[in-house]
């Protein structure tokens, strides 16, 4: 029998990345393969996320007598369990949590990384069957190794973070993954259970035709974005416009789409929150710092994402991402 498997496994490709770098320690490695385990398991119950009104509602107890929880809280909590027991990670900053959660362990103690995690975003689209995802960052701690990590350690800059990447429940489940080395990305393969690398080197085309945006928000928007959008509707030599309106109301789905296909994403502030929806540290960071190895950019409407120094952990910001020449327009 001849076997002919040209696509590496995420598994191969940690390998054949750890061999390229002489001297890794394998940690940030350890986190990859650990997120890849919680992601899997989270795929399943977005899975079955449609058979919630007959296993049982969210937050009641199911005909097997146990509680069902909400998939944003399962997902939270998968993340954190398996961030927590590979060791490879101090402590985490999640959405789901108020403050953040240091593994006070000795083993996560002595290690150098913590992870920012969106753990289930677009959480509005699960009962109407569009994809939804989970966004993450990593950064280097600042503080002691050996001692549970710290704020500071979560307010670092996006341009500090080490890797980022997210995973999108769609029509088939993707990884996608980003170090400074590259964007790459990896599909479920549900026959063995394996993500495999379906789409290496992922670049941003550098214009695209899809704009994405909350339209119902137009007269909330200021001036600046109302004209961009007015221009986006219109048939220009240079920009060549008209584009298409694309969105679904979850980020991962609509960044992931305009970063392959080429594109611009706004999640603008408004009159009423004129820091907009969208969180600093654990949405647009991890995003930003993607879009930008891919070639694109982000900001948010004057600074780079990337160079902005986060306040506090749930932060909110305006945020426009994409294809390079979009957003040079765009600013
Ligand atoms: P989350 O489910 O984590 O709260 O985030 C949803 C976000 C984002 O994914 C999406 O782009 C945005 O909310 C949509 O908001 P609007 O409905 O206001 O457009
Ligand atoms: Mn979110
Ligand atoms: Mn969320």
């Amino acid at each position: 029998m001849i076997i002919n498997r040209d696509i590496l496994t995420l598994e191969e490709f940690r390998k054949q990345e750890l061999r390229s770098l002489p001297n890794a320690t394998g940690e940030l490695s350890n986190l990859l393969r650990d997120i890849a385990l919680a992601a899997k398991r989270v795929n399943v119950e977005v899975n079955k996320a449609g058979l919630v009104d007959i296993l049982g509602e969210t937050g009641s107890v199911n005909i097997q007598g146990e509680s069902v929880q909400r998939l944003d809280e399962f997902a939270n909590a998968e993340f954190m369990a398996v961030l927590q027991r590979g060791v490879s990670c101090a402590g985490i900053a999640s959405e789901e949590l108020d403050d953040l959660v240091a593994f006070n362990e000795e083993l996560c103690n002595q290690s150098k990384y913590v992870v920012v995690i969106d753990p289930l975003d677009g959480s509005s689209n699960i009962d109407v069957n569009i994809s939804i995802g989970t966004i993450f960052g990593v950064y280097r701690r600042i503080s002691e190794k050996g001692s549970p990590c710290t704020v500071k350690d979560f307010l670092q800059k996006g341009e500090l973070q080490v890797a980022a990447g997210y995973i999108i429940y769609g029509s088939s489940t993707m990884l996608v993954y980003a170090t400074r080395r590259g964007v790459n990305g990896f599909t479920l393969d549900p026959s063995i259970g394996e993500f495999t690398l379906s789409h290496p080197d992922i670049h941003c085309p550098e214009q695209g035709k899809i704009y994405s945006v909350n339209h119902g928000n137009f007269f909330a928007y200021n001036e600046k974005v109302q004209k961009y959008i007015d221009a986006c509707q219109r048939k220009t030599k240079e920009s060549g416009g008209p584009y298409s309106q694309r969105y679904t109301g979850s980020m991962v789905a609509d960044l992931h789409r305009n970063m392959l296909k080429g594109g611009i994403f706004m999640y603008p502030g408004t009159k009423a929150n004129p820091e907009g929806k969208l969180r600093l540290v654990y949405e647009c960071n991890p995003f930003a710092f993607i879009l930008e190895v891919a070639g694109g950019a982000a900001t948010n409407g004057q600074q780079k994402i990337l160079q902005i120094t986060p306040l506090s952990l749930h932060q909110r910001i305006p945020f426009f991402a994409g294809s390079k020449k979009m957003m040079e327009s765009f600013t």
